[in-house]
This record gives structure tokens, sequence and C-alpha cells, in this order.
């Protein structure tokens, strides 16, 4: 294990890492009355406006594990993670990381977690990343050995040597995030809590961001909260997933159990030797699409989908079918149709 980690928690009991109980964060907002006279009335009489963004979750994370944490925009995430992080002091409730309230804001417990916001930056606009990260290395006390090795293995699973000695504020999106994860890692936190780290990458930033996350937890078994609007970020690298809508928990669990939870249905994956009308084959279920006269996707109900199946091939030219899971992504975008995920209607958006 080339990151080793800093010292272990003494506080510890259990493998837990990451508990809340009941956490809830509401902010006051006074609302502003539009138009001068409502200015002026302001001056005698605020409304104020609370907005419950976290309302009680809770939730218990162990060493080692990456989780999803999904949900539409202004469900609460962000609140959550900057809760976890000392950034925000909740209402009431409580939380508990590496054995450390997070808004103690321990030195020990500093040390030991790293937040990533994808829409925050941390390096220095006009220096080369390389000039921030000698700085982060002495705050953090991080040896030279050690800041060798990490910046090195770092470096090539990125693919970032080349623009190291760049001004950061030259360099493109995606290569400032490669470069503020590498500042965020340095010191090797045990906790990692990453917001949205691919938030507006192009595809192939996203693609090495990702595999470079999956090595960076193989390789040193931190504890990672991942937020992100990308449900393959979440699919290829969590296999639990936490969502929460109107900052409330709604499911914990793995992908798998969530589609069989959420849906009761199953999909029928059909190959026809000849071409089929398609009132033929609704006459079994929903067809969920036919890209042409020989491919269907049907959907039935779950409890009875291997008696469909049966009718299915008993009455059609059928050469080949199999029945499986609707696509966890179709699941958690119905659980967020636009009315719930409050008022956003951009398909390309799923949570
Ligand atoms: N500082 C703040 N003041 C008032 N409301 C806030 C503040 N921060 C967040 N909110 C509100 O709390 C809710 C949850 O926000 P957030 O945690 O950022 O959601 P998410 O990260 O899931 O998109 C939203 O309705 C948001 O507008
Ligand atoms: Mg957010």
């Amino acid at each position: 294990m080339i990151f080793s980690p800093a010292a272990s928690s003494p506080r510890l009991a259990t493998d837990t890492v990451i508990e809340t109980n009941d956490l809830r964060k509401s902010f006051a907002s006074v609302q502003k009355e539009p138009g001068i006279w409502g200015g002026i009335r302001g001056l005698w009489s605020r409304k104020t406006v609370v907005k419950e963004a976290v309302r009680g979750v809770s939730v218990r994370v162990g060493a080692g594990e990456m989780i999803g944490f999904l949900g539409p925009n202004g469900a609460g995430k962000t609140t959550t993670l900057k809760m976890l992080s000392g950034i925000l002091f909740p209402t009431s409730g409580a939380a508990s990381v590496l054995g450390y309230k997070p808004f103690d804001r321990h030195p020990d417990f500093l040390r030991q977690i790293a937040l990533v916001m994808g829409q925050k930056q941390q390096l220095w606009w006009d220096l080369p990343a390389r000039e921030s990260l000698l700085l982060l290395k002495e705050i953090y006390s991080v040896s030279d050995a050690d800041y060798k090795t990490r910046l090195d293995e770092m470096t090539e699973l990125l693919d970032i040597g080349a623009i190291l000695d760049v001004q950061v504020r030259k360099l493109s999106l995606g290569e400032r995030m490669k470069c503020e994860l590498v500042a965020a890692l340095l010191h090797a936190p045990r906790v990692v809590f990453l917001d949205e780290p691919t938030i507006g990458l192009d595809v192939v930033s996203q693609v090495r961001i990702r595999e470079f996350l999956r090595t960076y937890q193989a390789r040193n078994h931190a504890t990672i909260l991942l937020t992100s609007h990308y449900m393959q970020d979440v699919k290829e690298l969590c296999e639990r997933v936490v969502i929460i809508n109107h900052g409330e928990k709604m499911f914990d669990g793995a992908f798998a159990e969530l589609v069989s939870r959420y849906s009761d249905e199953k999909e029928v994956r059909l190959t026809f030797e000849r071409a089929v009308p398609r009132p033929d084959i609704e006459a079994f279920g929903t067809v969920a699409s036919m890209s042409d006269a020989l491919h269907a996707v049907v959907r039935v109900p779950r409890e009875s989908s291997a008696k469909r199946a049966g009718e299915m091939l008993a009455a059609l030219p059928v050469a080949d079918i199999a029945i499986g899971e609707i696509e966890a992504d179709e699941v958690i975008r119905a659980l967020f149709t636009p009315e719930e995920a409050g008022g956003t209607n951009d398909p390309a958006q799923p949570v």
C-alpha cells in the first residue's frame, strides 16, 4: 500500500467510520417582498422562511466502503456532506466521523478527511498546481518520501505529468479537477467526501477520474461518500447506494435491491425470426422499445414474468428470449419525476 493511512483514530471501537442519527439541518432566510413597498414593509415586519434541507438522516458507513449518495437537485446531499466534514453545524441530531464530532474540527479529524467539491476550487488560480501541492505538503506535514510516492502514483493514474507546472487558470476543467483530486488526497485521508467530482466534465475525463477513484479506493481502503449527477459513476464505483429526497433517506442498500424494491416489472428482451407487428407483441405487455420489427423489449409484471415469457414463446416466432431487471437508471429516474425533483425538466439530469 503506497498511501499509508494517517494515524488511526484512538477513539473508534468498531469499524464504523461514519454514523449519523436523526441528522437535521434547517436554513432560515429572510424573504424579501417584491417592489419598493415590499421593501419598505420589510423594514417593520420580516418574514422568515425556514428550509429544512436535511430531515432526519440516519446512516452508518463501515470502514472502506464506497457509497453512492444519490438524490435530485436540492435533496440535501451537499448539506449532509458539509455537516459530515465539519463545515456546517447540524440543527439537531448527531454525527460522528472517525469517532469525532465533525463540527469540533479537531486537528486530528481534519488531518484524516478530505472534501472535494466539483463546483469549488481549492487550488491557487495563478500558480501551477505543483506549487499548491508543495504548500499542502507542508500544511499536512507529509514526509518527502510519502509526497514523492503519492504524487508519482496519482500523476501516473491521472496522466497529468505534463500539466502540473502549468498555471491552473490555463487548464481545462477536466485537468483542473484532476489536480484538485491530487491536492485533496495528498495527505492520504481515511475518509473522503466527493461532491459531484465529475460535474460538467467531458466523457474522457469522467472515465479517467472514475478509474482513478476505483484504483485509489482499492489500494487505500479509504471510506468514500460520493455524490454524482452521473448515474454511471455510482453504478460503476459503489456497491451500496443511499438515496435521499427532500432531505429524507428513502433507500439504503445494494443497487440490485433498489431495482427489485422499486420496480414491480421485469423486462423481456425478444429477437424474432421474422418481422412481427407491434400490436401482436402489445398483447403480452408494455412494449418499452422496438428498434426494428425483429427486436423488442417488453415490460411484464414481475410476479408473472415467467408465465408471460412462456406465452410469448408459444405465440410468436421467437429466436431468442431473455428476462432481466429494468435498468437501475430508469428506476431511479422514475422515482424522481420532474415534479419530485423540484421542477427540473432536464432529462439529461437523472438524479
Ligand atoms: N445556505 C443555505 N441557505 C438557505 N438554503 C440553503 C442553503 N444551502 C442549501 N440550501 C437549500 O437546502 C436544500 C438542499 O440543498 P443541497 O444540500 O445543496 O442539495 P443537493 O446537494 O442535494 O442538490 C435546497 O433546497 C437548497 O436550496
Ligand atoms: Mg449538491
